[in-house]
Protein backbone atom coordinates (compact mmCIF):
# COMPACT_ATOMS: atom_id res chain seq x y z
CA UNK A 1 0.00 0.00 0.00
CA UNK A 2 0.63 3.51 -0.96
CA UNK A 3 2.63 6.14 1.84
CA UNK A 4 1.34 8.82 -0.77
CA UNK A 5 -0.18 11.28 1.95
CA UNK A 6 -2.56 14.15 -0.24
CA UNK A 7 -3.70 17.55 0.32
CA UNK A 8 -6.16 19.34 -1.88
CA UNK A 9 -6.47 22.68 -1.13
CA UNK A 10 -7.90 25.08 -3.92
CA UNK A 11 -6.80 28.09 -2.87
CA UNK A 12 -3.39 28.53 -4.23
CA UNK A 13 -2.38 30.87 -1.53
CA UNK A 14 -3.42 28.58 1.00
CA UNK A 15 -2.20 25.56 -0.64
CA UNK A 16 1.92 27.42 -0.66
CA UNK A 17 1.25 28.54 3.15
CA UNK A 18 1.40 24.77 3.47
CA UNK A 19 3.84 24.31 1.30
CA UNK A 20 5.97 27.07 3.15
CA UNK A 21 5.06 25.24 6.70
CA UNK A 22 6.09 21.66 5.71
CA UNK A 23 9.52 23.19 4.60
CA UNK A 24 9.78 25.10 7.76
CA UNK A 25 8.87 22.07 9.65
CA UNK A 26 11.77 20.15 8.02
CA UNK A 27 14.09 22.88 8.65
CA UNK A 28 13.27 23.08 12.69
CA UNK A 29 12.92 19.16 12.86
CA UNK A 30 16.77 18.86 11.31
CA UNK A 31 16.56 18.75 7.79
CA UNK A 32 20.46 19.21 6.58
CA UNK A 33 20.18 18.69 2.85
CA UNK A 34 17.55 19.90 0.49
CA UNK A 35 16.73 19.21 -2.21
CA UNK A 36 15.28 21.90 -4.66
CA UNK A 37 13.38 22.32 -8.19
CA UNK A 38 12.87 24.98 -10.88
CA UNK A 39 9.83 25.81 -12.69
CA UNK A 40 6.72 28.02 -12.21
CA UNK A 41 5.82 25.31 -9.89
CA UNK A 42 8.15 27.07 -7.10
CA UNK A 43 8.05 30.67 -7.47
CA UNK A 44 5.54 31.27 -5.21
CA UNK A 45 6.89 29.19 -2.74
CA UNK A 46 10.36 30.71 -3.60
CA UNK A 47 9.02 33.68 -2.88
CA UNK A 48 7.50 32.58 0.94
CA UNK A 49 10.66 31.28 2.16
CA UNK A 50 12.84 34.79 0.93
CA UNK A 51 10.43 36.54 2.86
CA UNK A 52 10.32 34.40 6.05
CA UNK A 53 13.24 34.39 8.92
CA UNK A 54 14.23 30.66 7.41
CA UNK A 55 17.69 30.22 7.74
CA UNK A 56 19.55 27.89 5.78
CA UNK A 57 23.02 28.85 6.21
CA UNK A 58 23.76 25.42 8.24
CA UNK A 59 22.04 23.56 5.45
CA UNK A 60 23.55 22.27 1.78
CA UNK A 61 21.31 22.20 -1.45
CA UNK A 62 21.44 19.91 -4.26
CA UNK A 63 19.38 21.10 -7.49
CA UNK A 64 17.36 18.06 -9.23
CA UNK A 65 19.06 19.37 -12.97
CA UNK A 66 20.38 22.00 -15.40
CA UNK A 67 20.92 22.46 -18.93
CA UNK A 68 23.88 21.41 -20.47
CA UNK A 69 25.31 23.71 -22.74
CA UNK A 70 23.76 26.77 -21.54
CA UNK A 71 26.24 29.63 -19.76
CA UNK A 72 25.74 30.23 -16.33
CA UNK A 73 25.28 33.52 -16.61
CA UNK A 74 21.98 32.69 -19.30
CA UNK A 75 19.19 34.27 -16.89
CA UNK A 76 17.37 31.13 -17.82
CA UNK A 77 19.97 28.54 -16.71
CA UNK A 78 19.04 26.54 -13.29
CA UNK A 79 21.64 27.96 -11.61
CA UNK A 80 20.79 31.51 -12.24
CA UNK A 81 17.32 30.97 -11.42
CA UNK A 82 17.99 29.75 -8.14
CA UNK A 83 20.31 32.64 -7.77
CA UNK A 84 17.98 35.20 -8.66
CA UNK A 85 14.60 33.55 -6.65
CA UNK A 86 16.40 31.76 -3.85
CA UNK A 87 20.57 31.87 -2.57
CA UNK A 88 20.67 35.67 -2.92
CA UNK A 89 18.14 36.09 -0.13
CA UNK A 90 18.63 32.77 1.44
CA UNK A 91 22.65 31.58 0.75
CA UNK A 92 23.22 27.99 2.16
CA UNK A 93 26.18 26.73 3.61
CA UNK A 94 26.95 25.03 -0.02
CA UNK A 95 24.49 25.03 -3.18
CA UNK A 96 25.35 22.58 -5.68
CA UNK A 97 23.83 21.96 -9.09
CA UNK A 98 25.25 19.81 -11.96
CA UNK A 99 27.77 22.19 -13.85
CA UNK A 100 26.32 22.41 -17.20
CA UNK A 101 29.22 23.94 -18.85
CA UNK A 102 31.37 21.11 -18.08
CA UNK A 103 33.53 19.91 -21.04
CA UNK A 104 32.20 16.58 -20.41
CA UNK A 105 28.94 16.27 -19.09
CA UNK A 106 28.78 12.33 -18.77
CA UNK A 107 31.92 12.95 -16.24
CA UNK A 108 30.45 15.60 -14.77
CA UNK A 109 26.70 13.39 -14.36
CA UNK A 110 28.83 10.83 -12.06
CA UNK A 111 30.57 13.29 -10.42
CA UNK A 112 26.87 14.69 -9.30
CA UNK A 113 25.88 11.42 -8.81
CA UNK A 114 28.88 10.36 -6.54
CA UNK A 115 27.89 13.46 -4.41
CA UNK A 116 24.73 12.76 -4.20
CA UNK A 117 25.47 9.18 -2.69
CA UNK A 118 27.68 11.18 -0.06
CA UNK A 119 25.22 13.02 1.11
CA UNK A 120 21.89 11.96 2.15
CA UNK A 121 18.99 14.02 1.19
CA UNK A 122 16.58 14.48 4.18
CA UNK A 123 14.22 16.86 1.96
CA UNK A 124 13.26 16.59 -1.66
CA UNK A 125 11.30 19.34 -3.43
CA UNK A 126 9.30 18.26 -6.96
CA UNK A 127 7.23 19.41 -9.58
CA UNK A 128 5.90 17.16 -12.01
CA UNK A 129 5.91 17.32 -15.82
CA UNK A 130 2.35 17.49 -17.78
CA UNK A 131 4.21 13.92 -19.08
CA UNK A 132 5.01 13.12 -15.84
CA UNK A 133 8.56 13.68 -15.73
CA UNK A 134 10.59 14.23 -12.15
CA UNK A 135 13.54 15.83 -12.57
CA UNK A 136 14.01 16.08 -16.09
CA UNK A 137 13.56 11.82 -16.08
CA UNK A 138 11.48 11.65 -19.55
CA UNK A 139 8.55 8.69 -19.73
CA UNK A 140 10.20 5.50 -20.65
CA UNK A 141 13.09 6.70 -17.40
CA UNK A 142 14.71 3.50 -15.99
CA UNK A 143 13.72 3.91 -11.99
CA UNK A 144 17.62 2.65 -11.57
CA UNK A 145 18.52 5.82 -12.84
CA UNK A 146 21.09 7.56 -11.32
CA UNK A 147 22.32 11.12 -12.35
CA UNK A 148 22.54 11.27 -16.20
CA UNK A 149 22.34 13.12 -19.35
CA UNK A 150 19.16 13.20 -20.97
CA UNK A 151 17.80 14.67 -24.65
CA UNK A 152 15.25 16.78 -24.10
CA UNK A 153 11.85 15.41 -25.46
CA UNK A 154 10.06 17.32 -27.91
CA UNK A 155 6.76 18.69 -25.96
CA UNK A 156 9.23 19.41 -22.60
CA UNK A 157 11.20 21.77 -25.30
CA UNK A 158 7.97 23.43 -25.99
CA UNK A 159 6.61 23.52 -22.56
CA UNK A 160 9.79 25.58 -21.99
CA UNK A 161 10.20 27.91 -24.64
CA UNK A 162 7.86 30.35 -23.14
CA UNK A 163 11.10 31.52 -21.55
CA UNK A 164 13.21 31.59 -24.31
CA UNK A 165 13.26 33.97 -27.29
CA UNK A 166 12.51 31.11 -29.72
CA UNK A 167 12.12 27.38 -29.53
CA UNK A 168 15.79 27.18 -31.56
CA UNK A 169 17.22 28.53 -27.98
CA UNK A 170 16.03 26.06 -26.15
CA UNK A 171 18.79 23.32 -25.22
CA UNK A 172 18.42 20.04 -25.97
CA UNK A 173 20.01 18.34 -23.60
CA UNK A 174 19.99 18.54 -19.36
CA UNK A 175 21.64 16.63 -16.59
CA UNK A 176 19.67 15.16 -14.33
CA UNK A 177 18.96 13.62 -10.90
CA UNK A 178 18.18 10.06 -11.97
CA UNK A 179 14.89 8.01 -10.30
CA UNK A 180 17.09 6.15 -8.16
CA UNK A 181 18.72 9.34 -6.84
CA UNK A 182 15.56 11.03 -6.49
CA UNK A 183 13.95 7.99 -4.35
CA UNK A 184 16.91 7.62 -1.74
CA UNK A 185 15.40 11.13 -0.29
CA UNK A 186 14.25 11.01 2.79
CA UNK A 187 10.98 13.09 2.50
CA UNK A 188 9.58 14.70 -0.37
CA UNK A 189 7.21 17.09 -0.99
CA UNK A 190 5.47 16.96 -4.65
CA UNK A 191 3.43 19.80 -5.72
CA UNK A 192 0.99 19.69 -8.27
CA UNK A 193 -0.67 22.64 -9.65
CA UNK A 194 -3.19 24.00 -12.56
CA UNK A 195 -4.84 21.56 -15.03
CA UNK A 196 -2.37 21.13 -17.34
CA UNK A 197 -0.67 18.78 -14.82
CA UNK A 198 -3.99 16.26 -13.91
CA UNK A 199 -3.17 13.64 -16.31
CA UNK A 200 0.15 13.08 -14.21
CA UNK A 201 -1.22 13.32 -10.95
CA UNK A 202 -4.25 11.06 -12.15
CA UNK A 203 -1.97 8.77 -13.06
CA UNK A 204 0.15 8.99 -9.79
CA UNK A 205 -3.11 8.13 -7.69
CA UNK A 206 -4.87 5.82 -9.90
CA UNK A 207 -2.36 3.86 -11.94
CA UNK A 208 0.10 1.17 -11.50
CA UNK A 209 3.89 2.18 -10.90
CA UNK A 210 5.10 2.33 -13.88
CA UNK A 211 8.28 3.59 -16.48
CA UNK A 212 5.96 5.32 -18.86
CA UNK A 213 5.15 7.90 -16.40
CA UNK A 214 7.82 8.48 -14.04
CA UNK A 215 6.13 10.23 -10.94
CA UNK A 216 4.03 7.18 -10.26
CA UNK A 217 7.44 5.94 -8.65
CA UNK A 218 6.60 8.17 -6.10
CA UNK A 219 3.82 5.25 -4.74
CA UNK A 220 7.20 3.14 -3.64
CA UNK A 221 8.27 6.08 -1.63
CA UNK A 222 7.92 5.89 2.19
CA UNK A 223 7.41 9.54 2.86
CA UNK A 224 5.58 11.60 0.51
CA UNK A 225 2.96 14.89 0.34
CA UNK A 226 0.96 15.75 -2.52
CA UNK A 227 -0.14 19.34 -2.61
CA UNK A 228 -2.43 20.15 -5.14
CA UNK A 229 -5.17 22.50 -6.29
CA UNK A 230 -6.98 20.06 -8.13
CA UNK A 231 -9.76 16.94 -7.27
CA UNK A 232 -8.97 14.35 -8.76
C1 LIG B 1 12.68 21.50 -12.49
C2 LIG B 1 12.27 20.14 -12.77
C3 LIG B 1 11.03 19.82 -13.55
C4 LIG B 1 9.83 20.67 -13.19
C5 LIG B 1 8.63 20.30 -14.07
C6 LIG B 1 7.45 21.22 -13.81
O1 LIG B 1 13.91 21.53 -11.77
O2 LIG B 1 12.96 19.26 -12.37
O3 LIG B 1 10.72 18.46 -13.39
O4 LIG B 1 9.51 20.48 -11.84
O5 LIG B 1 9.00 20.39 -15.41
O6 LIG B 1 7.75 22.50 -14.27
P1 LIG B 1 6.81 23.75 -13.93
O7 LIG B 1 6.87 23.93 -12.46
O8 LIG B 1 7.42 24.92 -14.67
O9 LIG B 1 5.45 23.38 -14.40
Amino acid sequence: KTALEVETIENLEALYDRAFMIVKEAVEAGSKNFGLATGGTMLPLYDRIRNSKLDFTKCQSVNLDEYVGLSKTHPESYIAFMKQQLFHEKPFKKSNLPDGEAIDPSAEAARYEELLKQLTLDFQLLGVGENGHIGFNEPGTSFDSGTHIVKLSDSTRLANARFFPSLDEVPTEAITMGIASIMRAKQILLIAVGEKKRMALEALLKDEVTESIPVTILKNHPNVIVLTDLAI
